[in-house]
């Protein structure tokens, strides 16, 4: 067989990350790998994310949980880079076994931090201040979580062990969180009451999942089960490499596995690249390849491009391969998958950018750090042929009309990888391999 597919089927540990804005159908590939995986692991990000797992005719919607939650016998572990907001998992889990779905292999990081209700009411106070400059944040309490985690006033979910302490160091906080909130934004803040009555019960329902998970993970490694880190945002969303501020607050790199789920750079294994077949964005901040107007709409409601978590229209654009080509870079992406290639058919004459012209004359090939560098450029696009088969059936790649396949060869020598997966719908049996 195939070197690319063997190591995708014959992996020990495989990651799955999003190569663009979020979004990118990392839901759908990590579902489609859990198929052949033992344990399925979230490392960073919290209930910002939305990964939408179509499995026959139903829909299931995920935040915090990990894609494997859908198989029955999978071991399923919150890592301790996530943030976890114990109301929204505990909700996750409810949703789920009212469809018949128990999470029984569930673990949670000891290490993880919580996501509490002063830090939604810090994330919604700090966007409206923001203004015009907001960020568009989900407004799940993501970043002043993980600020608070930096600043080291963070609550972790092993605190919960000790009802006693934990509500002291709760009552520390709010205290600190309420003379900001008061002082800083007018706003009359949050009670402990609200806190202990509502949040701290579904809090401590949590208890029987938690555990060191990066000595659990270890021993799966150990014993040779394999293992699928299922990343959440995207390299554009990197806190360090994505288009800083409009970021998310964690490291959405494969870099980010390690600290984020305790074991070492050796084995994370390879990197499975997700991408879109053209690229969307939520949330404000800079899409260099964004189009307006008709194409624009058309491409939303073939994707059906409207936010998992918020609900919000995605903004749409052609492929960006700047941006993939960052992403790869960064990840070691060799294999990707390329998702939501249905939804070019009909949209007619296609365009990838290829770099950035700077107003200046200068090429820009490489994805700039400062944005008012981007403002100042405009993309170079290579234009392809479009076609209007409907592919959503196609089983074989030698199916695909022979525009379908430059765009493909288009998309792999931009990005320096091999398109090895190809998603033509959002269901299991529309995913076919490429050798
Ligand atoms: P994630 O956050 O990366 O997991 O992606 P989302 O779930 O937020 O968004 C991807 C959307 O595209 C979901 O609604 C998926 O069901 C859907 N989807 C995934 N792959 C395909 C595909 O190949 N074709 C189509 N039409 N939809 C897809
Ligand atoms: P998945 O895992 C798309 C975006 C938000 C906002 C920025 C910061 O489904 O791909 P945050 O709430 O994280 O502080 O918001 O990041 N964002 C996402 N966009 N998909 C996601 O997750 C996202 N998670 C955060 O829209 O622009
Ligand atoms: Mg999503």
């Amino acid at each position: 067989m195939f070197k690319g597919v063997m190591l995708l089927l014959d992996f020990t540990a495989l990651s799955v990350v999003g190569c663009q804005w979020g979004d990118e159908g990392k839901g759908k590939v990590t579902d489609f790998l859990a198929a052949q995986s033992d344990v399925v692991v979230r490392y960073q990000g919290g209930p910002n994310a939305g990964h939408t797992v179509v499995v026959q005719n139903e829909t299931f919607k995920l935040h915090h949980l990990p894609c494997g939650v859908l198989y029955p016998g999978k071991i399923c572990i919150l890592g301790n880079g996530m943030v976890l907001d114990a109301l929204t998992l505990v909700a996750e889990l409810e949703g789920l076994k009212k469809r018949g779905i128990v999470a029984e292999k569930l673990f949670i990081s000891d290490r993880a931090h919580l996501i509490l209700p002063y830090h939604l009411r810090q994330d919604s106070l700090e966007e409206v201040k923001r203004g015009g400059g907001k960020i568009g944040t989900t407004l799940r309490g993501i970043g002043p979580a993980y600020e608070d985690k930096t600043t080291r006033r963070g609550i972790r979910v092993g605190e919960l062990r000790d009802e006693k302490r934990l509500k002291e160091k709760i009552a520390a906080v709010l205290e600190e969180k309420n003379e900001l909130f008061n002082k800083v934004y007018g706003d009359e803040g949050i009670t402990l009451q609200m806190i202990e009555a509502e949040y701290l019960p579904a809090a401590l329902s949590l208890l029987p999942y938690i555990t060191d998970t990066s000595y659990l993970l270890s021993s799966h490694l150990d014993r040779g089960d394999k293992v699928l880190f299922e990343g959440a945002q995207g390299a554009m969303l990197d806190i360090d490499y994505g288009t800083y501020p409009y970021v998310t607050s964690s490291g959405t790199l494969a870099g980010n596995i390690c600290s984020g789920s305790g074991i070492p750079p050796g084995r994370v294994g390879a990197v499975l690249g997700v991408g879109k077949s053209y690229t969307t964005r939520v949330g404000e901040g800079p899409f260099p390849t964004e189009i307006k107007g008709e194409t624009a709409v058309l491409i939303r409601n073939r994707g059906k491009e409207f936010g998992t978590t918020t609900g919000r229209p995605r903004r749409i654009g052609w492929l960006d391969g700047v941006a993939l080509r960052h992403a790869c870079r960064l990840n070691g992406v060799q294999h990707m998958a390329l998702t939501l290639f249905d939804v070019l058919s009909g949209v007619g004459k296609l365009k990838i950018a290829t770099a950035y012209r700077h107003r200046n004359g200068d090429l820009i090939e490489q994805f700039p750090a400062e944005l008012h560098i981007l403002e100042e450029t405009t993309p170079v696009y290579q234009e392809y042929a479009g076609w209007s088969d409907d592919l959503s059936a196609v089983k074989n790649i030698h199916d695909l009309p022979q525009a379908a396949q430059n765009y493909i060869k288009g998309v792999e020598e931009i990005a320096g990888a091999h398109v090895s997966i190809l998603s033509v719908g959002p269901r299991r049996d529309q995913t076919i391999w490429r050798l």
